[in-house]
């Protein structure tokens, strides 16, 4: 998607030389566009980890390069060596995201084709390459999905301002490109209907205000920022037509694991009737896990609850601290959303029932 006009993606290769990975250091955003270099394993956990690059489908298409680059720094050890020392410290580095894991498998069963450790890692490269690539065109492919409910609810308004609440970044930050949440508002833009989106803060560490409200004024989408605790007041008064949030994993059960939050916008959407759609590639799915309870829910540190961080008078990003020294905070990342909440999943392949079996009838090979 563009920034400035300029179209970038989330995650790319130097194009000089590919050994050496470039991602856009989001820690920095919307202050300040600061493009990273990742040179080794290292450098990608650390990215994934300290949320430099974030986002479900982001996380994965890092992942793969990350392998990739494990395996272009392997000094002496074999490839194959590197590549499980490096599994293991990449799928360490952030627990909730499936799409991390997901990442790791596909290199990892990539490779096994590779007759020497030349062709290894040739194809631990195109492999990195592929996943960031069907990253983007599944995102791409489900907005097309998700256009068809908001034509439908844009005619029901006979044309009038579609109301969209998301809910932190499931942008194209949070992917290699267009996002999840994101992709069909993209496309319904595209399509020429009138949509403005509400975009929920996200505390603590405010992807919403920091990511979200940019990515979208970015691409000239009318969007308002609002506190996490305003979308069950806008519900009530009929300001919003549907919600659409991204998740971080979403059992083959529908459960959906998403910022922490996300449940109870959809308590909220439930009682006012307003649809709560959920998008995601299926790299998202966990086909493993039969409830949602069972999905592990990263913790973060308190100290991203007590300080806060944005631009200072002197133009760095600072954190100032919010509360009383001393004060505990508990930071949960995520929350599960159980599937009875969910009016629908947006994937690659259609909208879907969040439901064992119209998923599985959707993606049979699972
Ligand atoms: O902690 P983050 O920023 O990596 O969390 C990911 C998210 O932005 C959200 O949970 C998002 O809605 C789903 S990821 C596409």
């Amino acid at each position: 998607m563009k920034i400035q006009n300029k179209h970038y993606r989330t995650i790319w290769p130097d194009a000089g030389d590919r050994t050496k990975i470039l991602i856009i250091d989001q820690r920095q955003l919307p202050h300040a566009f600061i493009i990273e270099t990742l040179s080794s394993l290292n450098d990608a956990v650390v990215a994934i980890r300290d949320m430099h690059v974030r986002g479900a489908g982001l996380i994965g298409a890092t992942a793969g390069f990350g392998m990739y680059l494990a395996a272009v720094c392997r000094e002496k050890k074999s490839i194959d060596v590197a590549l499980t020392e490096g599994a293991k410290l990449l799928d360490a580095s952030r627990p909730t995201a499936r799409n991390l894991k997901w990442a790791i498998d596909r290199v990892l069963l990539a490779v096994q084709a590779g007759k020497d450790d030349t062709e290894k890692l040739e194809i631990c490269f195109q492999t990195a390459c592929e996943i960031a690539d069907e990253d983007a065109d599944f995102c791409q492919s489900l907005g097309q999905h998700g256009l068809e409910i908001i034509k439908e609810l844009s005619k029901s308004k006979k044309g009038g301002t579609v109301n969209i609440l998301t809910h932190c970044n499931a942008g194209w930050l949070a992917f290699v490109d267009y996002g999840s949440a994101t992709a069909p508002i993209y496309a319904a833009r595209d399509a020429g209907i009138n949509v403005h989106v509400w975009v929920d803060e996200t505390r603590p560490w405010n992807q919403g205000a920091k990511l979200t409200a940019w990515e979208l004024q970015q691409e000239n989408i009318p969007c308002t920022l609002i506190t996490d605790n305003a979308g069950g007041h806008l519900m009530q008064n009929g300001m919003v037509d549907m919600v659409i949030v991204g998740t971080d994993r979403t059992t083959h059960t529908g459960d959906v694991a998403n910022k922490i939050g996300t449940y109870l916008k959809a308590l909220a959407a439930k009682d006012n009737d307003v649809p709560f759609y959920v998008a995601l590639p299926s790299s998202t799915f966990d086909w493993e896990l039969d409830n949602g309870h069972d999905i592990p829910i990263e913790e973060r540190s308190g100290d991203e609850i007590t300080g806060i961080s944005g631009l200072h008078k002197n133009g760095k990003v600072e954190t100032v601290q919010l509360t009383a020294p001393g004060t505990k905070a508990l930071n949960y990342s995520f929350d599960v959303t159980p599937s009875r909440l969910v009016t629908g999943l947006i994937t690659e392949r259609g909208v879907v029932a969040a439901d064992r079996e119209a998923i599985h009838r959707l993606f049979p090979e699972k």
